[in-house]
């Protein structure tokens, strides 16, 4: 049997065992036991946001299955309901409010940097990037920033929208927007570059209702050849999109403010397109 297939198994049965919802139903411990084969029995700092069991419960299933399966590793867990009994060696919790930029940062400059952080807190658009803006920074080079059921954007009642998908700011749109920060030396303006956070990122792979971020040990690479390339083309894609450049910004800004704008972007693209498509036409005599 593989390292990889006994962590999982590994996981499976003890998440089984603790009622872990990451097992059952949701299966993520397939895709952990991918990413995280490398600390099996070592050292690993590992933040989980969200231990579970709100008010009603102690909750702190992932956290136990952690501990258990990773016998090397540091644990830490935020939640905003109190679960220290929970506490005992290798692991503390913390009453934390995902969404409070400043409790996260003093947090992370007390017990950071952490080889993982996993977000399955309140799963609400605000919080998932509070935490996300304020706490890739704080994950190791090597290390992931991972997203539980961020599916969740999609559904009103966690402040999302199918919709709106495309135009509200939620953690979908920020990993979709992953690609464009993987790429952040291939973007050829400057200006461009200032408006993407470097968070040293190179890899995301995004499953069903799991994705991860992963933190590069190197910046990534650029491929423009050249200066003359690179002036060329800022040169190309000004003419082409100059026009709407203050547009496309305010949009990335923020996507829900341009809606009628794009409708208009759409409208004169479309007629340009059939513009070209007429001049190629063959000229009947
Ligand atoms: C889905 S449960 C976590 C389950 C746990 N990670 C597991 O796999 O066993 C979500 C937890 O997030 C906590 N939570 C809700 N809003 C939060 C917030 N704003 N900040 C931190 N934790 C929050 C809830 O109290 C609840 O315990």
């Amino acid at each position: 049997m593989s390292e990889q297939h006994a962590l999982q198994q590994a996981l499976q049965q003890a998440g089984e065992r603790l009622g872990c919802d990451k097992v059952i139903p949701h299966g993520y411990h397939v895709h952990y036991a991918r990413h995280l084969l490398h600390w099996w029995h070592q050292p690993l700092r590992l933040l989980e946001i969200g231990i579970g069991g709100e008010d009603r419960e102690l909750g702190g299933a992932s956290l136990n299955m952690w501990h258990q399966v990773f016998e090397q590793a540091e644990l830490y867990g935020l939640d905003i309901y109190p679960k220290q009994a929970l506490d005992r060696p290798r692991l503390q919790t913390f009453v934390i409010d995902q969404g409070d930029p400043a409790a996260l940062r003093e947090f992370a400059r007390q017990h950071g940097p952490f080889d993982v952080i996993i977000d399955d807190g309140s799963h609400r658009r605000s919080d998932q990037l509070a935490s996300l803006f304020n706490l890739i920074e704080h994950v190791r080079p090597g290390g992931y920033y991972i997203l539980e059921d961020y599916f969740t954007a999609y559904w009103p009642v966690y402040d999302g929208s199918t919709l709106a998908r495309d135009f509200l700011d939620t953690p979908v749109r920020w990993l979709k927007q992953t690609i464009d920060i993987i790429n952040i030396n291939n973007l050829l303006s400057e200006q461009v570059r200032r408006q993407v956070p470097n968070w040293k990122i190179d890899a995301l792979h995004v499953y069903p209702g799991i994705a991860f971020i992963g933190k590069s040990h190197h910046s990534p690479p650029s491929e423009i050849p050249n200066e003359h390339f690179l002036l060329n083309q800022i040169e190309l894609d000004e003419l082409r999109y100059g026009i709407y450049k203050q547009l496309f910004f305010t949009h990335s800004r923020d996507p829900m403010q341009h809606l009628e704008a794009l409708l208009e972007i759409k409208k004169w693209v479309d007629a340009s397109i059939q513009t070209a498509d007429e001049a190629l036409k063959p000229k009947s005599s």
